[in-house]
């Protein structure tokens, strides 16, 4: 969590760091910070809330100096407050530093520290970094940063800088993003890419312990024992008005409307002409693929509702048995495993804790492990055997919105592949599916140029004073109502409750009351007419039902108070179709009601801390 962004070169840095900040906010918002060394000193100005409260403030740093370090914070240790905001110094005011993530033996560093009479300002972990480095700096601040790195357990990124080297900053990760930007005659430091993308397109993604020492004229890098590394440079290939809202009042409803291209991008190349499943980089062979007994999904949030629909793809079409688990569980499981099972880890940032850990944990117990992931270089792509990417482009919604469209893309695809390969899926079934799947993008994005989006905004602001809502779906239709319970929880914060519909006469169907709102998964499938037989239930306690439906269903229309259609597809895609108007629903009423969508509160978009 939090966003740190560093710059040196031969320009007033001061808005440029507030710039890269702005392109980091996603990453946590409840306070910032910028430090800048000028005249053998450091300016510094915090401030609590959103980067609206800083950029208020931020003509009290005058703009001259040309090296600095900025970062917007999602507070782990230590409330919200000018106190705890980065960048933290050390006792003599010389070294500054910012840090993403966790230094779990703060308190022993901490007390250590104190007991040598180092005095600190914060409650945060952070701080100990910028006493750790006043404490070993003999000259170089190279060296010190990378001493202070050998003292702290835990994952983290940081950038130090200090008054007496102005022409240098220092940094280092540890299961953590830091990515390198090279200018002309400049350099950045930074979270992620979009930081410095209006300044540059090539970067270095360095490696845990790497020491990163950046100057204008060049960066250089070291191993921990001082030896040069060699980093290649890489190019970016998004363009900056990706990073922008391109004409949308959100980042949210914009990447709601990029899904037709999320999908065809994740889909390119991916199936041959002849109609097959070409997927590259799964770290797995067809020996392997035919040894598999077992699949472990783990992941978190809506990545786990992605895995959910994997896990009935990957039952149905390649009959392995899968199993989905929260990764924040799974961590802590004893989990059996072997090398005939194999551990899909689903997350669009790659950063995520918990996943990472339960990763970790399933390679311990001898599992192979495929991440599917959004981001190229993300941790979770160095740690696993193969890397399935998304390709839905940079999502900065907290909500996510098209990266679980292809991530379950890519599970399905996934699925076929192992399918085909264990020989449970002829030839000619895979390509029956395939001509299905190449039809979806053009069958969304027609849904969204179409009336359907207009209706369920009118639904939604209707019932956008509800102060409850029920989910149902079965099947595929399960993992949809609790991701679009999920968006609703998230974006409106209205108490949404999401269910097997067969489960709910077990106890929530107590929750309805004339006239409660029920969302219905309703999409047609092989449990259809069960379904149904739950919205009656659901009707006999007088509860309003809103029915997302395969168009045409004119039965349940009559039933419904209202009914949102979507194209009639194979049931195994449809949950590609049939979150949407549950993401537009719950936009809609998130608006109504005033909400901030791409910013909801108590969240972040990347977790990377458990
Ligand atoms: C969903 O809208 C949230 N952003 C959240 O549940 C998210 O899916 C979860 O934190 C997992 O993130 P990841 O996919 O980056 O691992």
């Amino acid at each position: 969590m939090c966003g740190i962004i560093g710059y040196v070169g031969q320009r007033p840095c001061r808005d440029i760091l507030f710039r890269g900040l702005r392109k980091l906010e996603y990453r946590g918002y409840d306070s910032a910070g910028i430090s800048i060394v000028t005249d053998g000193r450091f300016q510094l100005l915090h401030s609590v809330g959103n980067l609206d409260n800083l950029e208020a403030i931020l003509e009290q740093l005058d703009d001259g100096g040309t090296l600095g370090i900025a970062h917007t914070r999602w507070a782990t240790h230590g409330r919200p407050s000018t106190e705890n905001a980065h960048p933290h110094t050390d006792c003599t005011g010389r070294f500054a530093i910012v840090l993403n993530g966790i230094v779990e033996n703060y308190l022993s560093l901490r007390a250590m520290l104190k007991g040598e009479g180092h005095t600190f300002t914060s409650e945060t972990d952070a701080e100990v970094v910028a006493h750790l480095i006043e404490r070993a700096y003999r000259g170089s601040l190279q060296k010190a940063v990378a001493e202070a790195y050998q003292q702290m357990e835990g994952h983290f990124t940081y950038c130090a800088v200090a008054v007496d080297e102005p022409d240098v900053m220092v940094g280092m990760r540890r299961e953590t993003p830091l990515v390198v930007g090279l200018g002309q005659g400049e350099n950045f430091l930074a979270s992620a890419v979009p930081a410095f993308l209006a300044e540059t397109r090539a970067v270095i993604f360095p490696e845990d312990g790497d020491v990163v020492v950046v100057r204008r004229d060049g960066v250089q890098i070291f191993a921990l024992d001082g030896a040069s590394v060699e980093r290649a440079v890489q190019r970016v290939d998004w363009d900056e008005e990706a990073a922008e809202k391109a004409g949308y009042e959100t980042f949210m409803l914009k990447e709601i409307h990029e899904q037709p291209a999320a999908l065809a991008d994740t889909l390119a190349e991916r199936i041959s002409p002849e109609g097959g499943v070409v997927l590259e980089g799964l770290g797995l062979g067809p020996e392997d693929i035919r040894g598999l007994r077992r699949v472990v999904i783990v992941a978190c949030g809506t990545s786990y509702h992605a895995g959910l629909v994997g896990s009935h793809a990957l039952e149905r079409w390649a009959r392995l048995p899968a199993e989905v688990e929260v990764a924040s569980e799974f961590r802590y499981r004893d989990p059996v495993l072997g090398p005939d099972c194999l551990c899909v880890a689903i997350s669009q940032s790659g950063e995520t804790a918990d996943t990472l850990a339960a990763m970790r944990l399933a390679r311990k117990a001898g599992a192979r492990v495929l991440a599917v992931t959004n981001i190229v270089g993300s941790q979770a792509t160095r740690e696993a055997d193969g890397v399935l990417f998304t390709r839905a482009g940079l999502e900065i919604g907290v909500a996510a919105t098209k990266t679980f469209l292809s991530q379950v893309l890519a599970m399905l695809l996934l699925a076929l592949h192992l399918g085909e390969e264990r020989g449970v899926l002829s030839g000619e079934e895979v390509q029956t599916y395939t001509e299905g799947l190449r039809r979806i993008p053009a069958l969304l994005s027609d849904y969204l140029e179409g009336a359907e989006p207009a209706r369920v905004e009118e639904a939604a602001r209707r019932y956008s004073t509800s102060r409850f809502f029920m989910c149902l779906g079965r099947r595929v239709g399960l993992p949809v109502a609790l991701e679009g319970a999920l968006k609703l929880k998230e974006i409106s914060y209205i108490p949404t409750e999401a269910y097997a519909a067969g489960e709910m006469k077990h106890g929530p169907i107590a929750l309805l009351e004339k006239g409660s709102p029920v969302l219905v998964v309703a999409t047609d499938g092989p449990v259809y007419d069960k379904l149904i037989s739950n919205v009656q239930e659901v009707i006999a306690r007088g509860a309003r039902v809103i029915a997302v439906a395969s168009e045409g269903n004119e039965a349940l229309a009559e039933m419904a108070d209202e009914i949102f259609y979507v194209p009639r597809t194979e049931e195994m895609f449809a949950p590609l179709l049939a979150i949407v108007p549950l993401q537009l629903f719950a936009y809609y009423v998130a608006t109504a009601r005033g909400e901030k969508v791409d910013q909801p509160r108590n969240l972040a978009k990347t977790v990377t801390v458990e």
